[in-house]
């Protein structure tokens, strides 16, 4: 805090006599005075003696004391130095009028040494005061901003904690269905060939027992009208054939499920990036197909030639849920205003460092007023329950933080709406994580997978 007294004053004055007292008597009581003989002069020095206060005659040839007041009130850099005004007993002059003008107190020609003192001494006393309460306001200020950055990171790190952590046991659960539904479906994928087979072989015997022994026993007659033998043996390939459709479903959904999560998978990866996106499409595609309140969106693929890229793939997979559910939502809401809805996925290699995911969709798009704010944290313009405010934020940490990336949003109202991520093809090791940092980056990195990072 700055606590110096003030003790600079400036003397504005064309009278020699009045300089000469009033000098003499400051310097003695020790301020540091100087001295200016006109308004001009005066306007001229202040930029660079900045006095504490100023003694200001009323008449002076040019610019008189309340003109120059005017002036010094009007500057930035002046307006807060008190004035005292001068004035001769015999002087007509409007006392209020200069108050009003700003200035501070009034003393009266010819000079009372004493009361000059006494009135210099309380306006400083009073500049000093009010400094103190200034900086003792900002002082207070600086630290509420402080406390409030801090508890914001707080708030920050601890929603990014709990969100990690209901990430990652709903990794590890969904990872553990997917395995465990992948064995059953293997037996039965794999014996659906065989099923297949064998049906084809047993109708075609029982097509040749008829043809060898056109029986006309009656009980087998019977038997094979009651069973509707020409429907069965008509519909029953058929039947295995979209069974087999069914099964092939399944197996691709898990397979999804699986690259999605990346449980499997420990650390930083080299991936396939198109696997992941492809990976996120099926398992959103119930999303994305027609039903009773909305037509099917149709998602154009523009892959470029990737190499494989060293990431996170089961966090990256997740921006890519986030992006293409928020894409999905802006779609659902209003189906009407495009004809046809559509997701765009573009994929290049932008330079030979970095690789580009661009997904766009031609919903309504963000106005200006929102755009600024849908990467902070609880951020949400969807209805209670629906939208946490979580999905952008926890994307921008992911590709931002954790893989040294840029997560940017172009829209505009009627337009849609398209995110850019960007990533390195190979990771840099980050050094210098502060240790809350590290421990949040650690659960990050369990999200997904399942060694410490
Ligand atoms: N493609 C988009 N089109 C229009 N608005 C969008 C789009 N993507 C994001 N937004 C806006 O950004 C906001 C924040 O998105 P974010 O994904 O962080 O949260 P959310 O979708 O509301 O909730 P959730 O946590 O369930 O994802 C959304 O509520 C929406 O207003
Ligand atoms: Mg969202």
């Amino acid at each position: 805090m700055n606590m110096t007294a003030s003790n600079s004053i400036l003397i504005v004055d064309d009278t020699p006599n009045n300089i000469k007292i009033l000098l003499d008597v400051l310097n003695n009581v020790g301020y540091e005075v100087s001295v200016a003989k006109s308004g001009e002069i005066a306007l001229e020095k202040l930029p660079f003696i900045q006095p504490d206060l100023i003694l200001l005659d009323v008449m002076m040839p040019g610019i008189d004391g309340f003109e120059t007041c005017r002036c010094l009130k009007a500057d930035e850099n002046t307006k807060n130095i008190p004035v005292i005004f001068m004035t001769a007993l015999s002087d007509s002059v409007n006392k209020l009028a200069g108050l009003r003008m700003g200035a501070v107190d009034y003393i009266t020609k010819p000079i009372e040494i004493e009361e000059v003192l006494a009135r210099i001494n309380i306006q400083l006393k009073l500049k000093n005061t009010q400094q103190a309460l200034i900086n003792e306001i900002e002082e207070r200020r600086q630290t509420e901003a402080k406390l409030k950055e801090a508890l914001l990171d707080l708030r920050h790190t601890q929603t990014q904690l709990v969100q990690a952590e209901k990430m990652s046991s709903l990794g590890r659960l969904v990872a553990g269905i997917a395995h465990e539904i992948n064995n059953p479906i293997s037996f039965i994928y794999g014996n659906l060939r065989h099923t297949h087979q064998y049906a084809q072989e047993l109708i075609e015997l029982l097509q040749l027992y008829q043809r060898k022994f056109p029986t006309s026993d009656s009980e087998i007659q019977a038997k094979s009208e009651e069973a509707d033998l020409e429907f069965m043996l008509n519909d029953f390939p058929k039947l295995l054939a979209s069974m087999k459709v069914g099964i092939e479903r399944i197996r691709e959904i898990v397979l999804s499920l699986r690259v999605f999560s990346r449980l499997d998978e420990a650390g930083l990866k080299e991936v396939d990036i198109h696997q992941g996106l492809d990976s996120t499409l099926t398992l959103l595609e119930h999303r994305l197909k027609a039903n009773s309140q909305a037509s099917n969106i149709e998602v154009i693929k523009d892959y470029g030639n990737l190499p494989l890229v060293e990431c996170y793939a089961g966090q990256l997979n997740q921006v890519f849920m986030n992006i293409l559910n928020n894409a999905i939502d802006a779609l659902l809401e209003e189906p009407q205003k495009q004809a046809i809805p559509t997701i765009r996925i573009s994929t290049r290699v932008t330079d030979d460092q970095h690789i580009s995911i661009r997904i766009k969709d031609n919903g309504a798009g963000i106005t200006v007023d929102i755009i600024q704010q849908i990467f902070d944290p609880f951020f949400t313009t969807k209805p209670v329950g629906v939208g946490t405010g979580m999905g952008l934020a926890i994307s921008y940490q992911i590709v931002v933080e954790r893989h040294q990336g840029i997560l940017e949003c172009r829209s505009r109202p009627g337009e849609g709406t398209e995110f850019l991520i960007q990533i390195p093809l190979n990771q840099k090791p980050i050094q210098s994580l502060t240790q809350l940092n590290i421990e949040s980056q650690k659960a990050m990195g369990e999200l997904i997978v399942s060694e410490p990072v």
